[in-house]
């Protein structure tokens, strides 16, 4: 079920449907499922939902599917329902999801996160904005004392013992993926959450060893980065996602980005994941198909031997194939368009003229 699909005739296998190895872990295909907040968990705990959610992108064939971001700790998380893996408690009902993604033939990551100063807030169907302390929210934490803006919660900023803390919050968390079974990590530092807060200099005005030039603005993620490649498997990928650009003057931006994607590969990260914005109201961004593909193919460019992954409005597989002809990126991260299909691979193997490799039991689904 996990192999590419097999080719009808005598053409050259798509890109899209050509494996990739990271580390030990062989994609079969290029197709993967962007993290997407559910906002459907208690307590941090996975249920039925998340099986049934997660495991449909196994049987409709993903190359690898990440989980949506999982919180390290409880004041860590986006809204109250996001999944975490702060506690012991956790990895069982994330274990039951690995598992029927195995036994699909499919490949499943977990996106782990802290949303910092944009932590507390709604399901964006409730209003997005903050969830106040007698609904459940709770005191935030970033990199300094500004809110993301008045709708949001006032941060406290960060002692250097907190931000110690976060780091082995994430390095815990990610000793309890390995126990949940999960082919691999991605730790999020884009959309403007906690690690992306401390990258840019829009949002972090510190005066400490973690504020003012790159290399001080840089030090948390590496940090992060180090403590969970310490206890993340050797033989399984790391994956980091980063916000390319904050689309605001000032911001952090594509150069830095690519001068960070050096710094990272040195620390063992396999895949960049390449997104953007998320850090400002402030942003300007024109939004269109394939968009965010040129931050993407810079990092490729400049920094050879580290992987890329493109993401954001990729939304057919023609134009999937066409990042992946360029050389843009090594894969292809779909959000929305996994939503609308969760056969999405399977529809595309079709589409260029082969036969989708199935699992046994919708063998006869006829394609
Ligand atoms: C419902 C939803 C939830 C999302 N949650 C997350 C998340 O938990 N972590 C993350 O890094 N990005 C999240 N995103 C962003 C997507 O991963 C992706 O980067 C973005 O939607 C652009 O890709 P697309 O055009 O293929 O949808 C979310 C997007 C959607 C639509």
């Amino acid at each position: 079920m996990t192999q590419p699909a097999a080719t009808s005739d005598s053409l050259p296998t798509p890109l899209l449907f050509t494996p990739l190895k990271l580390r030990s872990l062989t994609l079969p295909n290029r197709a993967v499922v962007s993290p997407m907040c559910m906002y459907s968990a208690q307590n941090g705990v996975a249920n039925d939902f998340h099986l049934t959610h997660l495991g449909q992108f196994a049987l409709g064939g993903a190359g690898l599917i990440f989980t949506e971001a999982t919180a390290v700790s409880p004041e860590g998380r986006i809204s109250p329902e996001d999944l975490g893996l702060w506690t012991d408690e956790q990895i069982v009902p994330l274990g039951h999801v690995t598992d029927f993604v195995h036994r699909s033939g499919g490949l499943i990551g977990v996106q782990l996160a802290h949303a910092g100063r944009k932590a507390s807030t709604s399901a964006p169907w409730r209003g997005r904005g903050m969830v106040p302390p007698e609904a459940g929210g709770w005191q935030v934490i970033g990199p300094s004392d500004e809110a993301y803006n008045a709708f949001y919660p006032q941060p406290v900023a960060m002692t250097v013992d907190e931000i110690r803390r976060v780091t082995s919050d994430f390095a815990a968390a990610a000793r309890r993926a390995q126990m949940a079974g999960f082919d691999a990590a991605e730790i999020h530092a884009a959309h403007g959450y906690l690690l992306h807060q401390f990258l840019s200099p829009l949002a972090n005005a510190r005066t400490d060893e973690y504020g003012g030039t790159f290399e001080n603005r840089v030090r948390f993620l590496l940090e992060v980065v180090r403590a969970v490649r310490a206890v993340w498997p050797t033989h399984l990928p790391l994956f980091v996602r980063v916000s390319a650009t904050d689309w605001a003057a000032g911001g952090w931006d594509a150069d830095q980005t690519v001068q960070l994607a050096g710094l990272l590969r040195f620390e063992g990260v396999d895949v960049l994941d390449v997104s953007s914005g998320g850090l400002t109201p402030l942003q300007q961004i024109t939004a269109g198909p394939l968009y965010q593909v040129p931050f993407a193919a810079r990092v490729k460019a400049e920094v050879p031997d580290l992987h890329v992954m493109a993401v954001g409005m990729i939304d057919t597989p023609a134009q999937a194939e066409q990042v992946l002809e360029e050389g843009a990126a090594d894969l292809i991260a779909l959000a929305r368009a996994f939503l609308r299909d969760p056969h999405w691979p399977q529809r595309a193997a079709h589409e260029f003229g082969l036969t989708p490799t199935l699992p046994d039991v919708y063998a006869r689904a006829g394609w």
